[in-house]
Formats: C-alpha cells, structure tokens, sequence
C-alpha cells in the first residue's frame, strides 16, 4: 500500500464506508471501545476513520483520533459534533508512521482494520508501542491471511489490487508479533464467520 493510495482510495471509501465495510466489521469495534472503556485513562484510535469506534466509548476514557485521509476524518469530526461526543479529545490528520506525540503518552492504542491498510505497518506499530506508555495496551482488530484453503486463494489473487481496495489481503498476522517491545496478552476469532482476529498486546518497559 502506498500513501497516496490511501488518500484516493480512502476518498472513494468515505462516502460509503459505515454503511458498507463498517456494517459488516461492527463486532471488533464493539468488543475494542468495551475493553478500552474498562480500562479507562488516555486512549490513542490510530487511522480513527469515519469515527465508527468514538460513540461506542464511555465516559472513563479521553479518546485521541488520528487518520491521514481528511475525507475519512471529515465523517468523524461530524459524529463528534452531531453527537457531542465529550470524551473524544480531538482528532488530527497524521501520518501512523510518525505519530506525533511523545513517548508513554497513552494507556491504550487501539487500531481496527488499519495495519493491513498503512504504508509500512512494522513501523506503525513501533510507533503505537512508542506513545503507549509501559504496562499499557496495544489492541489490534484485524483480518490476517487465512492459513490454507480457499479463502487463502482469493486473498493471494486479489493482493496486486490492493491500492485500489485499500488493503492488503495477503497479510499474515506474523508481520504484528515481531515487536519486542510487546507481549500477545489476548487472541480470539472475530465475526464475520471468524474472518477477524481479536489481538491485544502489552506494552512492555524495555526489549
Ligand atoms: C479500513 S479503515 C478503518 C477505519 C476505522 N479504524 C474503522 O474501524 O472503521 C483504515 C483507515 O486507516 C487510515 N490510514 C491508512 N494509512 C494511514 C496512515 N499511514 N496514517 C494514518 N491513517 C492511515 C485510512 O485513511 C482509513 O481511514
């Protein structure tokens, strides 16, 4: 994926997004803004996008959101402010490559569908374990590549489409656990037919 794909297609996908792709996602957002709620603290959304996440938080959290599609950010300063959502501290346009926030800044990072839509994602994750201060949590909501069978086919045939989708298909979770600054805490299947892996990790002190 390549960033300027992500502002073109992106622009494609923001008009149509919630009712489409989001409709069909909506259980790993469900299930991130429960477990960050409980958590409660500072939280980072990286690549926040329409906002789907920001009405599902409760009030023990202050939420940050960042995407680098300013169409996909338009839709959610829009829910922000049609639904005055207060927790919601405010939403910036940036690049999850170079996260501009200091180092521990947050309790929780929290990413739904996004590591296999960015540019680089190794170092995006780098960078939410950077701003996520140590003891905190990183969780991810994401389809990795299947392991076999059928559904591994479609995704290896569909991955030379993937700037004009707007995501890798061929992204095996392995490309997520290399960071040594993080430690897997929690793994699940997630709907659509457990397409969707449920995966938080713990920001650790030091490598
Ligand atoms: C599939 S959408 C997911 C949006 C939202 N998290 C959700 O669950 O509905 C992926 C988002 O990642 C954003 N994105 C892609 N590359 C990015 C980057 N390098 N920095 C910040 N956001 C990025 C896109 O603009 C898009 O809004």
């Amino acid at each position: 994926m390549k960033i300027d794909s992500v502002t073109s297609s992106y622009r494609r996908w923001a008009p149509v997004y919630d009712l489409t792709f989001g409709r069909i996602t909506s259980a790993g957002r469900r299930r991130a803004a429960q477990h960050v709620t409980a958590r409660g603290g500072r939280a980072l959304e990286v690549g926040v996008g329409t906002g789907l996440v920001l009405p599902l938080y409760g009030s023990t959290v202050s939420v940050t959101g960042i995407d680098f599609s300013t169409d996909m950010l338009q839709k959610a300063r829009t829910k922000v402010s049609e639904m005055n959502l207060r927790h919601v501290q405010e939403l910036r346009q940036m690049d999850a490559r170079t996260l501009d926030f200091p180092d521990g800044s947050f309790d929780t990072v929290v990413a739904t569908h996004v590591l296999s839509v960015v540019p680089e994602p190794e170092r995006v994750l780098a960078e939410m374990a950077r701003v996520c201060r140590p003891g905190g949590q990183i969780v991810i909501v994401n389809h990795f590549s299947a392991e076999g069978g059928a559904l591994r086919r479609i995704e290896r045939m569909a991955a030379p489409l993937e700037d004009h989708l707007g995501w890798q298909s061929n992204f095996p979770i392995t490309r997520v656990l290399g960071n040594p600054l993080l430690r897997e805490v929690e793994r699940d299947r997630l709907p659509p037919l457990g397409m969707m892996t449920w995966l938080v990790m713990e920001r650790i002190a030091s490598a």
